[in-house]
């Protein structure tokens, strides 16, 4: 049993890692600005990991606070250990990642992304933590030289967003390769997150109108949207449409799960790892599947392509099944049976009372 700090805790893939590692009888302590996200996932997390309000107050404490205010963090990190309960590893979910944003508001992504993970290894360092556990992203293979995609592809992003998140990578490896390095760092480069908590109470929940696929779909299925536009039905694939690598984000949780725990148990180093199923699907099979368990039509239109899509990126998830023992356990129609489970108990997100 450790106790953790999560940053970002509340979002969407921080808000279902947070349960698997409750039930895994850690400890946490979340640390999120709430800029996109609430509060109100925390409580149905605790609710998930069947957390009374006594056991709650120690088992999942929540702080509002920015990653980027150094003096803040210094001080939370210094309480915990005051109070006998060190923080003994960091996950870092917090940062920005919509891609159009990023492109928009360069100097944001690199304040938030990179700024504020330097302020928190700043913190970690200084408080004698060194185990991290980080968010990267297979944004960072841009257009993938071949599929799958091995860890050892090429780095090269193409836009604000990726930039952030290969130059944290080559922080996380500078620190690796420092003198007198003790720090334990796994990257973990997602593929497409989607699918919610089997039990509906916990899922995505964006800010406006959806950027990603996933998303869009599961509002246009519930009523809140009239149709999806589908980038581009003329890409070298099957059916036209773009392949991606969907992953449910509770098979994502537990590749969190499997990697502090490779962390916490062996000595230092730095493993950088695919989480990805290693099974493409193209829009249209996305579309389909929604629509079978759903049990509604999903009206879609075939628009043009979207800038800086890749046809195909698909993970060679090997190296993560050898390092941690971890590949995914739900294929895509149990990604949109628990997706549809959020999407229909909450049209809202988490406006919903439900
Ligand atoms: C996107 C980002 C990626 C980021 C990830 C985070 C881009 C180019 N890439 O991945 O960098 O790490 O989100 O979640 O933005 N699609 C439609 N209609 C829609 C939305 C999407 O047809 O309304 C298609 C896209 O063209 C793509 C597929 O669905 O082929 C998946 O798109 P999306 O969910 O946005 O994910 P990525 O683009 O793979």
């Amino acid at each position: 049993m450790a106790r953790l700090l999560i940053t970002g805790g509340a979002g969407f893939i921080g808000s279902h890692t947070c349960v698997v590692l409750l039930q895994a009888g850690h400890n946490l302590l979340v640390l999120d600005d709430f800029s996109n996200s609430t509060p109100l996932a925390l409580k149905r997390v605790s609710a998930l990991a069947q957390l009374d309000s006594q056991s709650s107050q120690v088992r999942l404490q929540v702080r509002r606070g920015d990653i980027r205010d150094q003096a803040y963090l210094d001080a939370l990190f210094s309480k915990a250990a005051s109070e006998g309960a060190p923080i003994d590893a960091v996950i870092h979910f917090a940062g920005l990642k919509a891609v159009g944003e990023s492109v928009r508001e360069p100097l944001h992504y690199w304040d938030v992304n990179l700024t504020g993970s330097r302020c928190l290894l700043d913190a970690m360092n200084a408080h004698g933590c060194h185990t991290l556990v980080f968010s990267s992203s297979a944004t960072l293979y841009g257009y993938p030289e071949r599929v799958p995609i091995p860890e050892t592809a090429p780095i090269q992003p193409i836009n604000p967003y990726g930039h952030s998140k290969a130059a944290v990578e080559q922080l996380l490896q500078d620190l690796a390769a420092s003198a007198a390095n003790q720090w334990r760092i796994a990257c973990l480069r997602y593929f497409n997150p989607v699918g919610a908590h089997p039990s509906g109470k916990i899922g995505e929940d964006p800010l406006g109108t959806p950027n990603n696929l996933f998303p869009f779909l599961s509002q246009v299925a519930v009523g809140r949207r009239e149709s999806l536009q589908v980038f581009g039905g003329d890409w070298p694939t099957s059916d036209g449409t773009c392949i991606r690598d969907y992953i449910h984000v509770m098979d994502l949780a537990e590749g969190h799960q499997a990697a502090l725990d490779c962390l916490l148990a062996e000595p230092t180093q730095l493993l950088t790892l695919n989480l990805g199923s290693g099974q493409g699907a193209s829009v249209l099979e996305v579309v389909h599947a929604f629509e079978r368990a759903s049990g509604r039509q999903v009206p879609y239109d075939l628009v043009a392509r979207r800038d800086g899509d890749a046809a195909i990126t698909v993970a060679d998830p090997a190296l993560a099944l050898q390092r941690l023992g971890w590949q995914t356990q739900r294929d895509l129609d149990d990604i949109c049976r628990d997706g549809w489970a959020w999407q229909s108990a909450n049209p809202a997100g988490y406006n919903d009372p439900g």
